[in-house]
């Protein structure tokens, strides 16, 4: 893998291809039922009041049209414009589009929302994307800064127990590829640092098909 700025501008340029011609070649790629971190998140957020998400990472809308559908208010971002195309079809399909809106963003980049404008932000297997890890620590804090004081943020990601961990080719950097999709394996160690700055509300870890995850549930002080 290259390294340095140069390196990580050209990986996020391929893997932001890589995406978008799998959805092109295979929409509703990721299935048309919500996530397991959305069904529980749906619980989480619902017990704290909370009516509005900002989804990162959504892609074609899966979980954004389920909490949709549960009543929240879904801003769905992604960096595929074909996944998004997908999403808001089928949110117009479903009579969703005025709980429904989904922008084009990558993550990389600050986040759109003012500082304390969000009350939840959503992430299911977001994190462990190609991100160098001040990238991801760069996001974390972000999402923290759009975050309203005790603003809640649901993630999922791979975890290092998942199986695939031990069969993708490792590249540096504590990224691995697979099939041209390059992503990264959480220990609990890295969750753990993550949450610096946040009470860790949860950490769990459980399965979901054949894959390894964590869910992490974190609120901001
Ligand atoms: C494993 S998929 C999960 C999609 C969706 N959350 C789901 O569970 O159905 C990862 C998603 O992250 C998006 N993604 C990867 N890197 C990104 C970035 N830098 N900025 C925004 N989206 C990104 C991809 O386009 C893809 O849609």
């Amino acid at each position: 893998m290259h390294t340095g700025q140069t390196g990580h501008v050209e990986l996020a340029r391929a893997q932001q291809e890589r995406w978008d011609s799998a959805y092109a070649k295979r929409p509703q790629l990721h299935g048309l039922e919500p996530s397991a971190a959305a069904r529980q998140a749906v619980e989480r957020f619902g017990a704290a009041g909370i009516d509005d998400v900002l989804e990162l990472g959504a892609g074609h809308g899966r979980d954004a049209l389920f909490l949709a559908r549960q009543g929240f208010s879904v801003h769905a971002t992604d960096f595929s414009e074909t996944a998004l195309d997908q999403l808001r079809h089928e949110a117009q399909r479903e009579g969703l589009d005025d709980r429904v809106t989904a922008a084009l963003h990558d993550v990389r980049d600050p986040l759109p929302p003012a500082d304390g404008a969000v009350n939840a932000v959503f992430a299911n297997l977001l994190l462990n994307m190609a991100f160098s890890p001040s990238e991801l620590r760069s996001l974390v804090a972000e999402i923290r800064r759009v975050l309203s004081p005790g603003g809640v943020f649901v993630y999922a990601v791979w975890s290092t127990g998942d199986p695939c961990a031990r069969d993708w080719r490792q590249l540096g950097d504590g990224l691995s590829v697979h099939d041209g999709f390059v992503g990264r394996f959480f220990d609990e160690d890295l969750v753990r640092e993550l949450a610096e700055h946040w009470q860790l509300d949860e950490l769990t870890p459980y399965h979901e098909g054949d894959r390894v995850l964590w869910r992490v549930g974190l609120t901001k002080q």
